[in-house]
């Protein structure tokens, strides 16, 4: 499908999503959510992909928040329609069965922070500037932000981000966890591809079921958490991977995984 304010390639077996509305600092209005949604999907049912990168393009932002211009106008009614589809945009990305990296090369505020804490990884350019700054427009993050900062900074965190909105560095992003690695803006996307290539390189079966039980487990209690983790302990005995990585490393050789 053709795209308006995305960019979506496949590279060996990595997808890249690149939202791209430079005039507005790549914000998210209806259509690029939509167009995200999409992506999502074509991602998600193709077998060549294996994991998806999601980026800002440019140089200034990642994603600056939902459109501004388009919500000023909204009513309850269509305020709870947007925030109810951004949440199931972003859903899908964290229930996506390939892991899902953001590179966030500039501003990830509202919106776009909250699109980045739905990835599994978060590595981000030395430029990169955080925030939910919602509460300055008299509103709140709609987009998951109250649920999912929370869960990744711890609530002390979360709640002082969140009632001043305060725009944080990569640096004190990497200090709190909100991100795991700072590079350069010149090597972010080298370094997520990097990430991908590592990833590709494991049992891509056994990537998914930790995925599965991670985020089972983060919402759950740890009893729930860790009977759903020995059942898919167990798949794994169920896979050739598994006996193709015990094999290997007992033979002293590099494994040869066949995503079966
Ligand atoms: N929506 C619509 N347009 C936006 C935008 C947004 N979120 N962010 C930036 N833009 C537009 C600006 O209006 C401006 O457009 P014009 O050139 O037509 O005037 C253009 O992008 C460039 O922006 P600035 O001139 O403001 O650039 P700057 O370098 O001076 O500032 C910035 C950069 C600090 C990111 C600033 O643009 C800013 O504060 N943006 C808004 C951030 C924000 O409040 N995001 C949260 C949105 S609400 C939300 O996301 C709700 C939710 O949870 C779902």
């Amino acid at each position: 499908m053709e795209f308006k304010n995305i960019k979506l390639e496949l590279n060996e077996g990595v997808s890249l999503i690149a939202i791209d509305r430079p005039k507005s600092l790549n914000a998210l209005n209806l259509e690029t959510l939509k167009e995200i949604d999409q992506a999502l999907e074509e991602v998600k049912e193709n077998e060549e992909v294996k994991v998806v990168i999601i980026t800002g393009a440019g140089e200034k932002a990642f994603v600056a928040g939902a459109d501004i211009s388009e919500m000023k106008d909204m009513n309850p009614l269509k305020a709870k329609e947007f925030a109810e589809f951004g949440q199931k945009v972003f859903r899908k990305i964290e229930l996506m069965k390939k892991p899902v990296i953001a590179a966030v090369n500039g501003y990830a505020l509202g919106g776009g922070c909250e699109l980045a804490m739905a990835c599994d990884i978060r590595i981000a350019s030395h430029n990169a500037k955080f925030g939910q700054p919602e509460v300055g427009l008299g509103i709140i993050p709609g987009f998951g932000g109250t649920q999912r900062l929370p869960r990744i900074v711890g609530v002390s965190k979360a709640k002082e981000l969140i009632y001043t909105g305060d725009m944080i560095d990569a640096e004190e992003a990497l200090r709190i966890g909100l991100v795991s690695k700072v590079v350069e803006q010149e090597k972010l996307l080298e370094e997520a591809y990097n990430i991908a290539k590592k990833i590709m390189s494991k049992g891509m079966i056994a990537v998914r079921l930790a995925k599965e039980a991670i985020n089972i487990g983060i919402n759950a209690d740890i009893e729930t958490g860790m009977s759903y983790e020995a059942k898919a302990f167990a798949v794994c005995f169920a896979t050739e991977d598994q006996k193709e990585g015990m094999a290997a490393f007992l033979e002293k050789r590099a494994p040869k995984f066949v995503d079966k």
